[in-house]
């Protein structure tokens, strides 16, 4: 059978955008500088506006555990914080078409990255099963159709613990919740860390050392 992450099209898409990707590195860190262990959620609109042509991607090998993941749970609701310019989203999209088809809800502050994000999911043959959604995560995300496959949490890390104890009624027993970054912020994941380390709070976890660092947790 064959895999959609490998087409053409999509292939095409994530080559151009992991490339542009790549030359963002002096912009990344002084992002990190100006707002690294500050971003509450009263500060979160000012760094997305701040970060609004900074892609701040997960990383290829992520990209393609998040493809793997998504077709092994077989999930057809994903639901995604932090769309940035859609290059994860992509890799979770096709993962749903080749699971039979199903929906990708994206979330993303800076309306213009939102928009680029469409564009590039078009241009990967992947827009109709996506709903990239303009705002802020904890509104956005209020009102979802189902129960959620899997959940990737990659907005401003401080905001993953708030945010999954929102979404926790709509996640599917057995439910894959995939949090990246939580090695290079790891202060700012401690929190929600040490919750779904508790095996008390329903969640079996383990992490993965991919890139900045990715926890990996499945909902009982
Ligand atoms: C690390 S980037 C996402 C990268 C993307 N997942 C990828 O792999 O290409 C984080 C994004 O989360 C967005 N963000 C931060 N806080 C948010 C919130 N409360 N609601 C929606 N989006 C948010 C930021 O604007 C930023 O573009």
């Amino acid at each position: 059978m064959p895999a959609t992450l490998l087409d053409d099209a999509p292939r095409t898409v994530l080559s151009r955008l992991f490339t542009a990707a790549a030359q963002e590195g002096p912009a990344l860190l002084a992002l990190r500088d100006r707002f690294g262990g500050e971003v509450d959620a009263s500060l979160a609109a000012v760094a997305a506006d701040a970060a609004a042509e900074i892609y701040m991607p997960v990383a290829p090998e992520v990209g393609r555990l998040l493809y793997l993941l998504t077709r092994t749970r077989g999930a057809r609701l994903v639901v995604e914080f932090g769309t940035s310019f859609g290059i994860s989203t992509i890799h979770l999209a096709a993962a749903v078409r080749d699971n039979g088809g199903g929906q990708v809800i994206t979330t993303e502050l800076a309306a213009a990255k939102a928009a680029a994000a469409r564009a590039n999911l078009a241009e990967a043959g992947l827009g109709d099963l996506v709903d990239v959604r303009v705002g802020d995560a904890f509104e956005t995300l209020g009102d979802l159709p189902g129960q959620i496959g899997l959940l990737l949490l990659d907005g401003w890390n401080q905001l993953y613990l708030p945010l999954l104890r929102m979404l926790e009624p709509r996640l599917a027993s057995g439910a894959l919740v995939v949090a990246d970054d939580v090695t290079l912020f790891a202060e700012e994941s401690r929190g929600y860390l040490e919750y779904v380390h508790d095996p008390a709070n329903g969640y079996v976890h383990t992490p993965v050392p991919l890139d900045d660092g990715v926890d990996l947790a499945v909902r009982l």
